[in-house]
């Protein structure tokens, strides 16, 4: 039945009918906020390339959990900038680390905020990658400097590879940290293959068989990580990630991703970043029955926020339909540095 029986535009006439039929809809429960945890007291750092994000001391952390409380959004991740650095990445697991010690204090401060621990070595290690770097003997293709344009700029250095059978026991041993010092969800980030096994292993082993776990299963090396680096720290000496990272190019890549992670007992996963793979989100959606969650990357929250800066953009509406945008696709959680802001829009 064509025009003129048909007029879509009925349906469209005033906000009362448009909300009668909105098909997706945003709500604060949807959103984890991510937080940026260093060392010292009251301190709130500016990072240039995140206007509105910040390194915080841990009692500045505490009071920004608090508010994240508030706005009704269930959940934050936190990264961690430590004191020092060093090649076995000792302060991605120490039990005093930055991250454990933050997390105490949040979980003490406000004790219904779900606590995401980000797994990963890059912020710990002195050389910036998310595993364990040796020397290269082979000229084998794992090497993390595999000759990318990208990796022209970076300081020429010797062959390096990202080696992953070592780095699982590490990332076991931080997820087991994390957990023990009260974080209620572990999210491996570090995209070395096998790691979701052996952090399931070492939490059941150490008797935290309730422990869940959010895989960054189909994660993008990505240009979008750009300002991230700059908040955490943890831009590569060398090379770049895409030995480990996955191929832009690659959706079926992704699924195999996703499917062996919950193999391996992942029981959440994570497509990341969000909008320039929304369709990554959308084949998940359609074939995985597990919860599905979307990381919108610090590069695609400066993009936002240096376009409205410029008045180029209505900042609040292109925030909205982002987000929108990354729901519809499929993603039940939004990881987004926007969380604040958009619950308090939404409300
Ligand atoms: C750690 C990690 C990264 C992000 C989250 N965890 C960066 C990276 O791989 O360099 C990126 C998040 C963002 O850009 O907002 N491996």
């Amino acid at each position: 039945m064509a025009f003129p029986v048909t007029r879509l535009r009925r349906l469209r006439q005033n906000e009362t009918l448009r909300s009668m039929v909105r098909e997706t809809r945003l709500t604060p429960e949807s959103l984890v906020y991510p937080l940026f945890v260093c060392p010292g007291e009251a301190v709130r750092k500016v990072i240039r390339s995140m206007p509105g994000v910040f390194n915080l001391s841990i009692d500045q952390a505490v009071q920004e959990a608090q508010e994240t409380h508030a706005l009704g959004i269930p959940a934050i991740i936190l990264f961690g900038l430590p004191e020092t650095k060093d090649d076995r990445a000792s302060g991605a697991w120490a039990d005093d680390g930055i991250v454990q010690r933050a997390t105490r204090a949040i979980k003490r401060a406000v004790p219904e905020l779900v606590v995401l621990g980000d797994v990963c070595l890059c912020e710990y290690m002195s050389h910036g990658h998310c595993g364990i770097a040796r020397k290269s003997t082979a000229s084998g293709a794992a090497r993390a400097d595999h000759g990318s344009a990208a990796s022209a700029a970076a300081a020429p250095s010797p062959e390096f590879e990202i080696e992953n059978d070592a780095t699982l026991e590490i990332l076991a041993r931080t997820a087991v940290s994390l957990a023990r010092a009260g974080v209620d969800i572990v999210a491996p980030s570090d995209m070395m293959d096998g790691r979701v096994a052996a952090i399931r292993t070492a939490l059941d082993g150490a008797g935290l068989q309730n422990m869940p776990i959010l895989s960054y299963a189909a994660k993008f090396a990505s240009g979008f990580y750009g300002p991230f680096r700059e908040a955490a720290d943890s831009a590569p000496q060398f090379g770049d990630r895409r030995s480990y990272q996955m191929d832009g190019g690659n959706l079926r890549e992704a699924m195999r991703e996703i499917q062996t992670d919950l193999e391996e007992g992942a029981d959440m996963v994570m497509v990341k970043p969000a909008m320039p793979y929304l369709d990554v989100i959308a084949q998940a959606r359609e074939r995985f029955d597990v919860p599905i969650c979307a990381y919108q990357v610090s590069g695609e929250y400066a993009m936002i926020q240096a376009a409205a800066q410029n008045g180029w953009l209505d900042r609040d509406r292109v925030v909205m339909e982002s987000l929108l945008s990354i729901r519809r696709a499929g993603a039940g959680t939004i990881l987004t540095y926007f969380a604040k802001e958009a619950a308090k829009l939404m409300s």
